[in-house]
């Protein structure tokens, strides 16, 4: 298939156009890097052994949308491209949903427009909302506690109603878990701009000795140490199941939903505790105030995806803290 990455040049996005190249399909990345730089693509050549070939663009521009799909012939979408800042969502409302809505309008209306009928949605676990039982299953009620989780929440609704109008589509909306990990070349990874929000990048720079110490966020959730419990996914792994979602895609008509996720739950000082064994690192942490919007627990039924997908991760989390190191240590 020849498929368009919007927001390939992102942390996820620029795992999966390696995972589809290596799946034998063509690929096509859109990227305005409001979050990313332009070194990606060379560090994606330089793995895949190939030029890429990428649009510099804004989804928000609608004339612009439409051009790149008249001019490039797409089989199928998958669609990454978003601000992702949970806290400052809050503080730019405006800002996320005109971002996330309307590239998600201007895609969609491209995709009709010139007969493009396979997507897949990049959602996140954070539409459960606060869970009232785990494991998460993708039938559970969902809801949303910031505008970042909303604008996840309106596009999964957007593009159901859009599936239902037009039997042709065909729509995968994935809600990943928590990414983590680099690619084990070590040239891509995640690399946010300024003080990290996320717990992996925030270990990286404080092992690095760019920040004193990590401020865990509360010790006394209902959770075996205290510590908030998540559901960490390899970015390989989470790539790999881009690839099996877009092939089901492009099989089926209809919106399926599928978790991307291990199943299991690790707390914030089993990833300090593992980060330090396997790298032979120190990360020097103290307890802080619980953050506010986060939750005590957060892990997957990943069963769906198994089943349907035949995708399932495959890497530990001494994968994820060991490639992790290894990217952010060169970089
Ligand atoms: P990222 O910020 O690294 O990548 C997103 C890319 O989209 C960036 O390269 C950015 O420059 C680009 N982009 C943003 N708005 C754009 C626009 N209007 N036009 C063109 N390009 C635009 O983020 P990521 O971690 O790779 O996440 C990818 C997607 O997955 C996002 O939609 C995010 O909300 C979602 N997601 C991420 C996580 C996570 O923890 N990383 C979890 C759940 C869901
Ligand atoms: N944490 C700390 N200290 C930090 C950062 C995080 O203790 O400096 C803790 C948090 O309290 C939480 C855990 O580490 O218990 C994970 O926090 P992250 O910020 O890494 O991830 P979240 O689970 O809060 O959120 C992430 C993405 C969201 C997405 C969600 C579910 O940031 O966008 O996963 O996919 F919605």
């Amino acid at each position: 298939m020849k498929i368009l990455l919007t927001g390939g040049a992102g942390y996820i996005g620029s795992h999966t156009a390696i995972e589809l190249k290596k799946a034998g399909h063509e690929i096509v990345i859109g990227d305005n890097f409001s979050n990313s730089k332009p070194d990606v693509l060379e560090k994606i050549n330089q793995i895949v052994g190939q030029k890429i070939e990428f649009h510099e663009i804004d989804f928000t521009n609608q004339n612009d949308t439409l051009k790149l799909f008249e001019e490039c012939h797409f089989d199928a979408v998958i669609h990454f491209a978003g601000l992702k800042a949970v806290g400052e969502s809050c503080t730019m409302p405006i800002e996320y949903y005109k971002n996330n809505i309307d590239s998600t309008l201007n895609i969609v209306e491209a995709m009709k427009k010139y007969d493009v009928n396979n997507l897949v949605f990049s959602s996140s676990a954070t539409v459960y909302g606060i869970p009232k039982k785990l494991p998460l299953k993708e039938g559970m009620p969902t809801s949303c506690t910031n505008p970042y989780g909303w604008t996840k929440l309106m596009n999964e609704q957007i593009l159901t109603d859009v599936t239902r109008a037009n039997p042709k589509f065909s729509v995968v909306l994935l809600r990943y878990f928590n990414p983590i990990g680099a690619h084990e070349s070590g040239l891509i990874g995640e690399d946010p701009n300024g003080i990290p929000n996320n717990l992996m990048p925030y270990i990286t720079k404080v092992a690095k000795g760019v920040l004193p110490e990590l401020n865990v966020f509360g010790n006394d959730y209902p959770t075996k140490d205290g510590t908030g419990v998540r559901d960490y996914i390899h970015v390989v792994d989470l790539a790999k199941g881009h690839v099996d979602a877009i092939e089901y895609a492009e099989k089926h008509r209809g919106v399926e939903i599928f978790n991307l996720g291990t199943g299991v739950g690790y707390s914030v000082l089993d990833i300090v505790n593992t980060f330090s064994r396997v790298n032979n690192i120190k990360v020097p942490y103290r307890i802080a105030e619980r953050r506010d919007g986060d939750v005590a627990e957060c892990y997957a039924d990943a069963g769906k995806a198994r089943e349907v997908l035949n995708w399932s991760a495959t890497k530990t989390l001494d994968d994820m803290c060991k490639d992790s190191w290894n990217f952010a240590k060169n970089n």
